[in-house]
């Protein structure tokens, strides 16, 4: 998934359909009536609102560092801290997800003088813990709203999780992608019986296209984080943690791309263990969450690095950011070789290989125990995805290298002329 912008806005209660001169808003609404509910009556997808633009290299700090720290203030919400908690405690993701395993990694445990858990959402039906959001929100959408069918825009983890989804459902799914995807990713999704739409050379624009399908065919769009069932779906996360580690937790690592899944975390977690640290974790060049609290309002990011796809998002969402600016801790920022580092760090413990956004959390927590000398303490990191482009493995394996000082890369200019590149092989010698 690359460069999201989230269109919703989440008024009280009622669900709404404005038309204004220039252009149509759908916004949609809580239902507070049914119990233990925080679903939508129907969706709604608004223009994007106009955000600052920052550079992602305007809020940079040392790796390991808990920065970006919010103020904690809380803002007014049509969902309360009580109602995240009975959603997420009555979600419905087991009828799709597993109660992923928290496993303990020995290795890197002994190396780091604490103790790792990991918590294995890449060991999902799809590889991801995004199923749970989808499913749960499609779940609790009317039968006959459901009947109409269901549109998202993705290119990565959330397009598996609505089409499982979907056909666990028995409703028709529509996935927009960019033309752009690899075609083993739209295959997948294919062959999880949805219909694949490529649509467009960006996320943006293909999530422009699904959009006005949404409206025109009256299908519900799902949005990959932006809304309290997607958040109560991700929540379960949260849930399983605290009732699978009986020791005291000192910090809960989490990757962050839009804030679904933190946001969930934190809404269940700081509710029950209000000592347990709950750290967001993004790439340097995607930080978007980190921004947003640092300037105590969502921004936007004029550029996103895009090597941890899944986390690859411009403006994180609205409600993951009202619930992330009161409850959770602050974000780590790790790099390229981090997150390499890691997914070779998860190869040597369980032979499982993540992808970049998946090894995310587990650089942060390793990079975060480095930086504060932690010892003697329970950490756990959630390994959020391993849906990992094969052709990419060699990238990773290099920079992996590098970043253990194994190698080193070397930039040059060599003259467009005949000979140089002979001359180039005999200066730089021969290869031990
Ligand atoms: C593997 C993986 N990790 C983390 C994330 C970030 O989740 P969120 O957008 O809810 O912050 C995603 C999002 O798609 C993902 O695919």
């Amino acid at each position: 998934m690359a460069a999201v912008s989230c269109p919703f806005n989440i008024p009280p209660l009622t669900f709404q359909r404005k038309k204004t001169a220039t252009k149509t808003r759908l916004v949609f609404a809580m239902l507070r009536s049914s119990a233990n509910s925080c679903s939508t009556k129907s969706i709604a997808v608004a223009s994007p609102q106009t955000l600052p633009r920052v550079s992602p290299y305007s809020l940079q700090y040392e790796q390991g560092k808990v920065g970006a720290v919010p103020d904690g203030g809380v803002s007014k919400t049509s969902i309360s801290a009580m109602e995240y908690l009975t959603s997420i405690l009555t979600s419905k993701v087991y009828d799709v997800a597993v109660e992923s395993p928290l496993q303990h990694a020995a290795k890197l445990s002994e190396r780091l003088g604490v103790d790792i858990w990991l918590k294995r959402e890449d060991a999902q039906p799809v590889f991801s813990f995004k199923l749970r959001g989808a499913y749960n929100m499609m779940a609790k959408l009317p039968k006959e709203q459901l009947e109409q069918g269901v549109i998202c825009s993705s290119a990565g983890n959330h397009a598996q999780g609505v089409a499982l989804a979907a056909k666990t459902l028995g409703c028709d799914a529509v996935i927009v992608m960019p033309v752009t995807t690899p075609r083993i990713k739209w295959e997948s999704v294919k062959r999880l019986g949805a219909t694949v739409v490529l649509v467009g050379d960006s996320y943006d624009e293909a999530q422009a296209y699904a959009i006005k399908r949404s409206v025109k065919e009256n299908r519900t769009f799902i949005p990959p984080f932006d809304h309290p069932d997607v958040i109560s779906g991700q929540g379960t996360v949260g849930l399983e943690i605290v009732r699978q580690l009986y020791s005291p937790i000192h910090a809960i690592f989490v990757p962050v791309g839009g804030g679904g899944l933190i946001a969930g975390i934190a809404a269940y977690v700081k509710r029950v263990l209000p000592e347990v640290r709950i750290i967001g974790v993004e790439p340097s060049d995607a930080n978007a969450m980190a921004l947003s609290l640092h300037h105590g309002e969502r921004v936007r990011l004029d550029q996103v690095g895009g090597f941890a796809d899944g986390v690859a998002v411009k403006e994180v969402g609205i409600e993951p950011f009202r619930i992330c600016k009161e409850l959770i801790d602050g974000v780590v920022l790790v790099d390229r070789n981090a997150i390499c580092s890691s997914i070779k760090d998860m190869f040597e413990e369980k032979r499982s290989i993540l992808e970049p956004a998946g090894a995310l959390a587990l650089a942060g927590a390793e990079a975060y125990c480095r930086y504060y000398n932690l010892k003697d303490a329970n950490v756990v990191a959630i390994t959020s995805g391993a849906n990992m482009n094969f052709d990419r493995l060699s990238l990773v394996t290099e920079i992996t290298n590098l970043g253990r000082q194994q190698e080193t890369m070397l930039t040059t200019f060599i003259p467009d002329e005949p000979k140089s590149n002979k001359q180039f092989r005999e200066l730089v010698g021969t290869r031990h």
